[in-house]
């Protein structure tokens, strides 16, 4: 079930999507379904030979229309003319997705300066760039009824080692959310946030889990359902929240991670591996201590 298409067809009509790397991975995913959900969708990144790849196989797929367009998400001007390059051709644009990411895994101590930098300014400062960009075309122009996406992940909230810039700059991206919600509700402009648990991409496995450490770190066991997520199920909860259906919801991240950080942070969460029969001992040992 989790693995079809959640929302009825046309929901996402006369909508035009913005999806920041749109070209791969969990962008391209959304996108597809923004498309089969009767939505435009720009699709933006650095390599324009992969949008253009992407835009083409979607658009013979789904029938829908794509407009591939590069953007640098960290510098400011690229930003502000792949804006214009997306309303030129759509008219206006509804619903923007801030998907783009830089992430690999190393111990802080071993990080130049500049490589805090790199992913901060494409996490945090590119979804801010793209923020502001559409934000202040929309308040000008009073387009309403607008939304902002937001793609974070858990350790937004709870840190993590070894993925430290990229753990800082989604704290930013989601205390962003929260804020313009509030602020640019006046404008009618939602912000919200999706935080996914592990869903594979290549994107993602061959930065954080390069060569062998895919076998030794099998992330489907951390996750209490015991498997990672599908795109789809990623996909009909962007196309909710960017749909016309979630007016009301607002400031809010939305966790798709089936569990995952919760069994992390639950203080006697190991006792899962306490086999059946044990537990009676556990128990009368228990009962015994109070005694
Ligand atoms: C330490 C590193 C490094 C590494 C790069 N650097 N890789 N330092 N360990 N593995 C340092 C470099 O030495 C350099 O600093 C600085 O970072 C910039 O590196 P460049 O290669 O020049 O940067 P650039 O070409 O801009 O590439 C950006 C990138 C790259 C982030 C490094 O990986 C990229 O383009 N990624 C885009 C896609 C991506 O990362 N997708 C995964 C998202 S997954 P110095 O000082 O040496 O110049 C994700 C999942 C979250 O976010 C949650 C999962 C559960
Ligand atoms: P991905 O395929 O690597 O997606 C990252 C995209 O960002 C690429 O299309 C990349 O395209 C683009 N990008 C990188 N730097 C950019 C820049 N400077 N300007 C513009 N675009 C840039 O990885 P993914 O797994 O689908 O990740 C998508 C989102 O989900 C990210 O926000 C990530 O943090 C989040 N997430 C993923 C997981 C997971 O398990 N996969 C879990 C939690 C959160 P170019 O290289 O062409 O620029």
């Amino acid at each position: 079930m989790y693995t079809q298409p959640m929302l009825r067809e046309d929901s996402l009509k006369g909508k035009s999507i913005v999806v920041t790397g749109g070209g791969t991975g969990l962008g391209k995913a959304m996108t597809k379904y923004f498309l089969e959900l009767g939505a435009n969708v720009a699709i933006t990144s650095r390599k324009i030979d992969v949008l253009e790849n992407t835009a083409q196989e979607l658009m013979k797929e789904t029938g829908g229309k794509v407009l591939p367009v590069a953007c640098d998400v960290r510098n400011w001007l690229e930003v502000e003319a792949m804006m214009q390059a997306a309303n030129d051709e759509f008219g206006e644009v509804h619903v923007l997705v801030n998907n783009a990411a830089g992430n690999f895994i190393s111990p802080t101590e071993r990080l130049s300066p500049r490589a805090f930098d790199t992913i901060v300014n494409i996490v945090l400062k590119g979804s801010y760039y793209s923020t502001l960009a559409f934000g202040k075309h929309w308040i000008k122009n009073k387009q309403e009824n607008r939304t902002i996406l937001n793609i974070v992940t858990t350790y937004a909230w709870t840190g993590s080692g070894y993925v430290v810039p990229s753990a800082c700059a989604k704290a930013g991206v989601l205390a962003l959310t929260r804020s313009l919600a509030v602020e640019w509700a006046k404008y009618k402009i939602r912000s919200n946030a999706i935080a996914p648990g592990p869903f594979p991409t290549k994107g993602a496995w061959d930065r954080l889990l390069p060569g062998d450490l895919k076998e030794q770190f099998d992330l489907a066991k951390k996750v209490p359902i015991g498997r990672v997520g599908h795109h789809q199920e990623l996909a009909n909860l962007a196309a909710y929240l960017v749909s016309d259906f979630s007016a009301y919801v607002n400031g809010e991240v939305m966790t798709i991670d089936g569990g995952e950080w919760l069994k992390g942070a639950g203080e006697f969460n190991m006792l899962e591996a306490l086999p059946e029969q044990l537990w009676d001992v556990a128990e009368a040992m228990a009962r015994k201590a109070k005694s």
